[in-house]
């Protein structure tokens, strides 16, 4: 697969773009206006030059993967002759539906459509769909371009072609991809951290630690472990008859609520969306530039140091 598409220039469009073409594939990146899609440029350049900093690109890559992208707000330009689509529009079920409509009529029964989706079920994306079975979600993590993983969600639709052609394709540009075994909301990573985020807003309502008590404490305990061994694999290191006992005794003391907390109901009325209006769990006066630099900083070490490994060991995380 050597034409790809990217439909919506946005937070997480610009950076799959850079994705794909990091990987030597010929990308078309499509916006609805021109200033989204200067915006993409400069962010992916931006991007790619700190990677060259960083010795993970050489000046010479920085200008191929540069030279891979075009951009245009000419959806029939974008996406004829492709062989897959990356729809990353909002998250407006209309707006998909409207999107697939025209793909369909466009491009052939080969091309893949994915999505980026992290709410909709396959089931409503592909209710006007004339051909449901190469429709398949791609679900990545923002910044794409760093954060290893994609979520590859089907349904009973989905042909199983379609499933290992976009298996491979993302394996190709160096992601970790894992095919869900059947489709739930949610997914498998943000469930996870949903049940994880009951708990920890459970905790702050209990008065039992501040929203920076809570980060500090998961930075230095899983965000330490993770990258390198999961939920699951540090049970077995630690043993299972002390997962048991753990489970058995917290597990009735958790929060089971089905309410969105009040508090940040309020904060969200107020207007408090975090570095959006420069105040949220943290102030900020400059709209988070910084927080942002600084995280995709430490984000770009990691994932240097992962790829550094999974080259030694021949494994599935990132790599050039
Ligand atoms: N932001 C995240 O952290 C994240 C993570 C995973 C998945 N997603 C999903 O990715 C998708 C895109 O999210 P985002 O955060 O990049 O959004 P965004 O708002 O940052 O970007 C959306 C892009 O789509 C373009 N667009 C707007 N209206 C359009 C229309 N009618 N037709 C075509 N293009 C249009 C915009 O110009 C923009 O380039 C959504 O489905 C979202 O749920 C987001």
């Amino acid at each position: 697969m050597k034409n790809i598409t990217v439909l919506g220039a946005g937070v997480m469009g610009h950076g799959a773009a850079q994705l794909f073409a990091q990987a030597g594939k010929n990308v078309r990146i499509r916006a609805r206006r021109e200033s989204s899609l200067e915006k993409a440029r400069e962010l992916i350049t931006n991007s790619l030059k700190i990677m060259v900093e960083k010795e993970m690109l050489t000046e010479s890559e920085l200008e191929q993967t540069l030279n891979r992208i075009t951009y245009t707000t000419d959806l029939h330009e974008a996406i004829e002759g492709t062989d897959f689509i990356l729809e990353s529009i909002p998250e407006v079920l209309e707006t998909k539906l409207e999107t697939y409509e025209i793909i369909e009529s466009v491009v052939s029964e080969k091309t893949i459509i994915s999505s980026n989706t992290s709410t909709f079920p396959l089931e409503e994306l592909t209710k006007q769909a004339k051909h449901p079975e190469r429709f398949i979600i791609t679900h990545f993590f923002n910044p794409p371009q760093l954060v290893p993983i994609v979520e590859i969600v089907k349904f009973d639709k989905t042909s199983e072609d379609i499933v290992q052609s976009t298996y491979d394709v993302m394996k190709e540009i160096g992601k970790s991809p894992v095919v869900l075994k059947k489709e739930i909301t949610g997914f498998i990573v943000n469930r996870v951290q949903v049940a994880m985020l009951r708990e920890a807003f459970h905790l702050m309502e209990q008065g039992v630690a501040t929203a920076e008590d809570i980060d500090i404490a998961m930075k230095g305990s899983m965000g330490f472990k993770w990258a390198f061994c999961g939920p699951m694999e540090s049970q077995d290191l630690a043993g299972l008859q002390t997962t048991k006992a753990m489970v058995g005794n917290i597990m009735q003391d958790l929060s089971n609520t089905r309410e969105v907390p009040s508090f940040l109901k309020e904060m969200v009325e107020k207007d408090e969306l975090g570095i959006r209006t420069n105040e949220g769990f943290y102030k900020y006066d400059d709209y988070g530039e910084n927080a942002i630099h600084t995280r995709d900083d430490h984000f770009l070490d990691l994932l240097k140091l992962m790829q550094e490994k999974a080259n030694k060991e021949n494994g599935l995380i990132n790599s050039k």
